[in-house]
């Protein structure tokens, strides 16, 4: 019977991921863990712990008493967050992989998720269509994390035969929970100012494209890539997947469609340097050959269900 513990369940994607976990599981077969309290239906529908993952020893302690088969380790500092605090976030981003990973080792885990990102692409890489493998000279501290994560879990893999598995999440779309300070979160935010204020002032300009997924898209890839046989995977350290790439503009473009009045203005802060060194769309062929990757969403599909349900939690 497999025992999952989740690390950073509070947050953007452990909110939505904990409890599709639970559905396949079973509730009380996923511990949900995090720094800060976790959403009400988290804590309503199976075992919830607050944990610092930088407290190796707590995290012994529950992976033995609860005697967890697989981790799904989702804590980090975030890239726009990242570049306020270079050094904490350094430290939060790798001691938490590594606490995980020694762990792992020790204690002959079946499987770690841990997601790794677009930032681990850089200024040099090809921008269009970015290869699974090409020149990786990541210029943010939260990329260098990513890409120094990325050596570390394929190393673990190599000479311990810890099972890492990994995605190169692009930036994630979703309405339960709020964005956590990274720089694709004007694609979130915007939703909900076109439905509060019918306008919205976006930190990138108009023409910066990026790769993004919805989150179910997400949530489906994540659990796919870790159910598959073990024979199917080619990679250890972390597999690209493209999901919907457009700017800014093109989204506006789009939620217009449903709110003729909304207006868009750009003002580009400090992120913009960031989404200027990333892909704007990915190649993620590597993926779908080995374990069948695909998606349900496109652009028109995420904006129509994004409006829908966020204009219904900002009516109640
Ligand atoms: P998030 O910031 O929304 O959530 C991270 C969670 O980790 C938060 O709930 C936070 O409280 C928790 N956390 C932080 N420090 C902790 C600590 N020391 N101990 C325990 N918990 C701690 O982030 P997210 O968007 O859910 O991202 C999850 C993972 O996916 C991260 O590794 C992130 O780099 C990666 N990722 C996210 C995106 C995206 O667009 N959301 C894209 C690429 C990769
Ligand atoms: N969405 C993430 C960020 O912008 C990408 O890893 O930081």
């Amino acid at each position: 019977m497999e025992k999952i513990l989740v690390i950073g369940c509070s947050g953007q994607i452990g909110s939505e991921l904990t409890l599709e976990l639970r559905k396949i599981y079973g509730n009380n077969n996923v511990i949900a863990t995090d720094i800060r309290p976790a959403p009400v239906d988290i804590i309503g529908s199976g075992p919830f712990e607050i944990l610092d993952v930088l407290d190796a020893s707590k995290l012994q302690l529950i992976l033995e008493h609860e005697k967890i088969t697989q981790i799904y380790h989702l804590a980090a500092i975030l890239s726009g967050n990242a570049e306020k605090r270079p050094l904490a976030s350094w430290d939060i981003n790798m001691r938490s992989l590594m606490n995980v990973l020694e762990l792992a080792r020790e204690l002959k885990l079946k499987k770690i998720f841990w997601p790794s990102s677009i930032a681990v692409f850089g200024p040099s890489t090809p921008r269009m269509n970015t290869p699974q493998y090409t020149i990786m000279e990541p210029n943010t501290v939260y990329g260098i994390s990513k890409l120094a994560g990325e050596r570390w879990i394929e190393y673990y893999f190599n000479k311990y035969g810890v099972d890492t598995r990994s995605l190169r999440y692009p930036g994630l779309i979703s309405y339960k929970t709020e964005a956590g300070g990274g720089t694709t979160d004007y694609a979130v935010e915007i939703f909900y100012e076109a439905i509060k204020y019918k306008k919205y002032q976006c930190f990138l300009g108009p023409d910066s494209a990026l790769p993004m997924m919805f989150m179910p898209d997400a949530i489906k890839a994540t659990i796919d890539v870790m159910e598959s046989d073990a024979s199917k995977l080619s990679l250890h350290s972390s597999y690209n997947v493209a999901g919907i790439c457009f700017t800014p503009g093109i989204l506006a473009g789009e939620i217009k469609k449903h709110i003729p009045e909304f207006e868009i203005t750009y003002k580009p802060d400090f992120r913009q340097a960031i989404a200027d060194s990333w892909p704007a769309c990915i190649d993620d062929s590597v993926a779908r050959k080995d374990w069948g990757l695909n998606y349900v969403y496109d652009l028109a599909g995420m904006t129509k269900e994004m409006l829908n349900e966020i204009g219904k939690k900002l009516a109640q």
